[in-house]
């Protein structure tokens, strides 16, 4: 299966033109399993993945488990403090060793007891012949990690580009909002029954604003959006407030912020798939664990500096939080499936864009990037 039975020669120089004449990727790439297993080879299993965030596990022994695709993984601090992400199936047959989160010094499978250390070592096969057998062989297989503004992420790829150095231009963006301290809470997690892209794109712009007209209430000047141009695999799209005033918040934003970031609002994509919705006070960080070409797991991450957890009022805050996000993405629901079921007509063709939607006529640049640097 090659990648022009899906993008065609004159898709790619649509795609490719600037953005007021460009196209977008066609239908196909939203509804065809076949596409979806090329995008697991050329996307995910080239690129930084975010698995979680360092709050997630602050002690030495402490885990979570989560699927990449089809890889059971398990993200662990080891005794060495170093954050690792090892496959969490048993190499001797097969068996998931380890479920949900917690802390351990160990893992051992219960099937018949193999035994690994945090860093994926086996150290102990219970009645295996010590002759013949070779434990050094046996080791869980891990994955590059690499820490980014507080989040963990993780590459398959051994030849991939650093992360922090491909982010470069962004790491200037977010200068100021301290989001490697910030602490992520219990998210909101939907099964979700429509393509991994078309949720990016419905997280990446403001263009949809009418969608919302019953929750957004905002005096948001969504037209004067910048969406400023990317030296990396990211988008980043700037929401100022009325007149550039401050926004309001619920707790008190960092003190390193400058004016403008207090008075406005961020969407930040990571290409593929890690959004962040970056307010003054606090950040949603939307993670998007795709399952087949029409399904994903998605989770609403709410994230707050650690003096907002003293405000006394911090659990109505966060639940009225979570009750806005809820309304809001019961909206997108409703969107979202059926643009679903609108890329499989016959008539869903590549369509053009507003300049609101620069951040997808960005990620579709990006996406085509992945093949055509394979060949
Ligand atoms: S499957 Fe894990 S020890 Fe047998
Ligand atoms: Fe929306």
């Amino acid at each position: 299966m090659k990648v022009n039975q899906f993008i065609s020669d004159d898709d790619e120089i649509n795609i490719r033109k600037e953005l007021e004449v460009a196209r977008s990727l066609p239908a196909i790439c939203y509804t065809s399993q076949e596409f979806f297993s090329l995008e697991e080879k050329y996307v995910f299993q080239k690129n930084w993945l975010c698995v979680g965030r360092e709050s997630q596990i602050p002690n030495n022994g402490d885990y979570f488990t989560i699927d990449i695709l089809s890889d059971p993984l398990v993200i662990v601090r080891g005794k060495d403090n170093v954050i690792r992400a090892l496959s969490r199936v048993c190499k001797h047959r097969w068996m998931e060793l380890v479920a949900g989160k917690g802390n351990t010094s160990s893992f051992k499978c219960p099937y018949h007891e193999w035994m690994y250390d945090l860093a994926g070592k086996l150290k102990a096969a219970p009645s295996m012949d010590i002759e013949k057998f070779d434990k050094s062989k046996c080791n869980l297989p891990s994955l590059r990690v690499e820490i980014w503004q507080g989040f963990i992420f993780v590459n398959y790829d051994d030849q991939a580009i650093s992360l922090d150095q491909s982010l470069s231009g962004l790491n200037k963006k977010l200068e100021g909002y301290q989001l490697s301290e910030m602490i992520s809470v219990d998210p909101i997690v939907y099964e979700s029954d429509w393509n991994w892209k078309v949720m990016v794109e419905n997280a990446s712009e403001v263009y949809h604003l009418g969608l919302h007209k019953n929750t957004l209430i905002s005096s948001l000047p969504t037209k004067s959006s910048i969406i400023e141009d990317n030296d990396g695999p990211y988008s980043f799209y700037r929401i100022p407030n009325k007149d550039r005033e401050p926004l309001l918040t619920s707790f008190t934003p960092p003190n390193t912020l400058n004016k403008d970031q207090l008075s406005e609002f961020v969407l930040c994509n990571v290409f593929p798939h890690h959004i962040m919705i970056i307010n003054p006070d606090q950040m949603t960080w939307i993670q998007i664990l795709p399952r087949s070409a029409t399904s994903h797991t998605l989770l609403f991450h709410l994230c707050f500096h650690p003096s907002a957890f003293r405000d006394k009022a911090f659990f109505q805050k966060e639940k009225q939080s979570k009750w806005f996000l809820q309304q809001i993405h019961d909206e997108d629901i409703f969107a979202c499936q059926s643009v679903q079921k609108g890329l499989f007509s016959r008539y869903a063709l590549p369509t053009s864009f507003s300049y609101l939607e620069k951040s997808i006529w960005q990620f579709h640049n990006w996406v085509l990037d992945q093949f055509k640097q394979v060949g």
